[in-house]
């Protein structure tokens, strides 16, 4: 399996950080294609416990190559801070390699970021504020500053007073004060002393790797409900969050891709604004809250909780074509007395099986639910299929119908060892 894109099929926070931490073992190559530091992967093994935002959670294995790739939208600051806590609790990152085409995420992205989303007022989306959405947009509007501009700077030092007076007004409108091009440049020119060894032209390396039939890992972000076009716009990231994206953003052809593998919850969970139509707010869904410990990694905010949404969750297994699921988090659903599954929506008295492509439909949609009886007993332990209590064996056999796709891996607790393999 030479090439295996990892991506979320719902809202984010699937436990992607898992699965890549276990396809990582064997890879030889690891590689983030889009988002940024706005991501959170957690990753447990015997070194302890771990989030990462920016590096590949593949850094755990010191015999792949990890790659930050083209599509992704770097803070250097918080990338050298990345790179000085995983060192301070002795993990090797020699294996880490920049993008010179990365975009820079600026100060000032971090302020509009915040400054647009209040501005939005009760339309506002909840970003994490880590300045992603600006970043994209100046990359769009071609004034963007990459990681390779900071290996030259004189010229670095140029672009930058470029791109100030070209947002003076933008920043202005949002009462940003006009920053100083000298001191922000010095800034930038420092941490990129302390991260040129990283810093690359990644093609060659992916084409090399890809070319002599290397285990390559292509590590989605975020998830395909918040990517820009398939997601609940505009209540979505900036970048494009699904298998198509991340090869994009990666580098790598389509026609290289062998597997495509969807990672699920057990149930569903979102942070920050927008729809979530399975979405609880009664006692079961504070109790999802607090056993499954569903704070944001990245923000530390209380994540939305309810029950599975099959409807939404097929929309990603489709537009992914994923042919192998993930789903994550099985254990936490031990002793409910009953689960909820979401399978179709009722909009305006009619059934639909469809996901809506308007905020304002899905606002609309009522969940259909399917009742499955609960189990009792305690999963984590189980290493293979008739390890499952059968109610939890009928509940996974029915979200595999229903999203189309075979469930290959089941996550049964935290660490890396703690997975169903089918
Ligand atoms: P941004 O990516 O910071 O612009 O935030 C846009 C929306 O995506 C907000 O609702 C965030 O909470 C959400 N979001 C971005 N990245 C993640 C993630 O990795 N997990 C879950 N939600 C995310």
């Amino acid at each position: 399996m030479p090439v295996t894109a990892v991506v979320g099929g719902h809202w984010g926070d699937e436990g992607k950080g898992k699965v890549i931490n276990l396809l990582a073992r064997d890879a030889d190559l690891v590689i983030r294609g889009h988002g940024g530091a706005n991501a959170g992967h957690t990753v447990v093994n015997e070194q302890g416990r771990f989030a990462v935002h920016l590096i590949p959670a593949g850094i755990f294995n010191p015999r792949a190559l990890c790659i930050i790739g083209p599509g992704v939208a770097v803070h250097p600051g918080l990338l050298v801070a990345e790179l000085d806590e995983l060192g301070a609790r002795e993990i090797d990152t020699a294996g880490l390699r920049v993008s010179t085409a990365a975009h820079l995420v600026m100060p000032y992205h971090q302020s509009l970021d915040r400054a647009e989303d209040e501005a939005r007022e009760e339309r506002r989306l909840g970003t994490t504020g880590r300045g992603i959405g600006p970043t994209y947009v100046d990359k769009a509007r071609r004034v963007g500053l990459r990681v390779g501009d900071m290996l030259n700077p004189a010229m670095f030092r140029e672009k930058l007073r470029f791109v100030l007076d070209r947002k003076y007004h933008e920043l202005a409108a949002v009462g940003v004060a006009r920053p100083e091009a000298d001191a922000m440049a010095d800034e930038y020119l420092r941490l990129a002393e302390r991260l040129e060894p990283y810093i690359t032209e990644t093609q060659p390396l992916v084409d090399e790797a890809v070319a002599r039939g290397r285990q390559v890992v292509l590590e989605g972000a975020h998830a395909t409900l918040l990517d820009l076009d398939h997601g609940t716009y505009p209540y979505v990231t900036s970048s494009n969050c699904t298998v198509a994206g991340l090869l994009q953003g990666s580098g790598i052809g389509p026609r290289r891709l062998t597997r495509a593998i969807g990672v699920y919850k057990a149930y569903c969970s979102r942070v920050g604004e927008g729809p979530f139509p399975t979405e609880l707010f009664d006692a079961t869904g504070d109790r999802i809250r607090e056993i499954g410990h569903e704070y944001g990694t990245t923000t530390g905010r209380p994540r939305r909780c309810g029950w599975f949404d099959a409807v939404a969750g097929r929309h990603a297994s489709r537009i992914n074509a994923f042919d192998g699921i993930a789903l994550t988090r099985l254990d936490l659903l031990t002793g409910f007395p009953e689960l909820r599954v979401c399978v179709a929506y009722e909009l305006d008295g009619a059934q639909i099986d469809y996901f809506p492509s308007q905020v304002e439909t899905l606002d609309r949609c009522q969940p259909i639910y399917e009742t499955f009886a609960g189990w009792e007993e305690p999963v984590t332990g189980a290493r293979g299929w008739a390890d499952l209590p059968p109610n939890a064996q009928a509940y996974v056999r029915r979200l595999e119908v229903l999203l189309e796709a075979p469930v290959q891996l089941i996550g049964v607790g935290e660490a890396r060892e703690e997975i169903v393999q089918l």
